[in-house]
């Protein structure tokens, strides 16, 4: 019986007519996008692998969902990606992960792009993936970490905030930063406007740092040397 919690839709237009588990013949990256909610990323990534900063170096394997409704999945079936979801909902994070880590492989991703995924990965999920999962934060991950990057910034009427690229570890927001980009937030007058000029700089710099991972130009950040030990 199909678990009622789990849904998947191959349709595929935008790539070919392969099965979810064959090699990719392009020699392109392939992605696993994940998301919890409306998208934009997901949707700005989507649009630089057709045309833009990703064409030709990436393709999008799935869209993938732990909120069977989110709209984001709704957007990227539409636009005739593979999407899958399983409901996270009520389930134990190792055992639902398993599931999805199994979900994710017969998709043979090459990177796993965290786009608004709000949860914390398993040490399982992570070793499967390990140096291939990615995540954008609204801030500098050494300032804040976890929801409400934007309102923090607001409440504390920030000059600027950093959008954070970074590879992911078993901590919330606390993995190796890959980039980080500057946006000004000085004469802003609200949430949304801050929430607005941050995710403009989301959408084109989530493609251009995974153009540049994909490349081999950057390299994780490495943790400080530990401090010599006095004689
Ligand atoms: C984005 O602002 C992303 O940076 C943030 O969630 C939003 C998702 O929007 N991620 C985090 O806060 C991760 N800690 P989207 O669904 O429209 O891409």
């Amino acid at each position: 019986m199909t678990n009622p919690r789990e849904s998947f839709n191959k349709k595929d237009t935008t790539t070919s007519s392969r099965s979810a588990t064959s090699p990719a013949p392009s020699g392109k990256a392939r992605l696993a996008i994940l998301l919890s909610g409306r998208g934009s990323n997901m949707l700005a990534l989507a649009r630089a692998v057709r045309e833009g900063g990703l064409q030709g170096l990436a393709e999008v394997a799935v869209v993938f969902s732990n909120i069977p409704e989110a709209a984001g999945l709704q957007a990227a079936a539409e636009l005739g990606y593979a999407t899958a979801s399983i409901d996270s909902r009520g389930r134990k994070r190792a055992e639902f992960d398993a599931e999805v880590v199994a979900k994710l492989r017969e998709f043979q991703p090459d990177y796993v792009v965290l786009a608004g995924y709000m949860r914390i990965l398993s040490p399982t999920f992570i070793r499967t993936f390990a140096g291939r999962i990615l995540n954008i934060h609204p801030a500098d991950t050494h300032q804040h970490q976890g929801l409400h990057a934007y309102e923090w910034a607001w409440e504390n009427r920030l000059p600027e905030t950093k959008i954070t690229v970074h590879l992911v570890d078993e901590g919330l927001d606390t993995g190796p930063v890959l980039a980080q980009a500057p946006v000004d937030l000085r004469g802003a007058q609200s949430l949304e406007e801050v929430e607005q000029r941050g995710l403009a700089v989301e959408h084109q710099f989530y493609a251009d740092t995974l153009a540049r991972l994909i490349r081999g130009e950057l390299h994780p950040e490495t943790p400080a040397p530990a401090a010599a030990t006095q004689p």
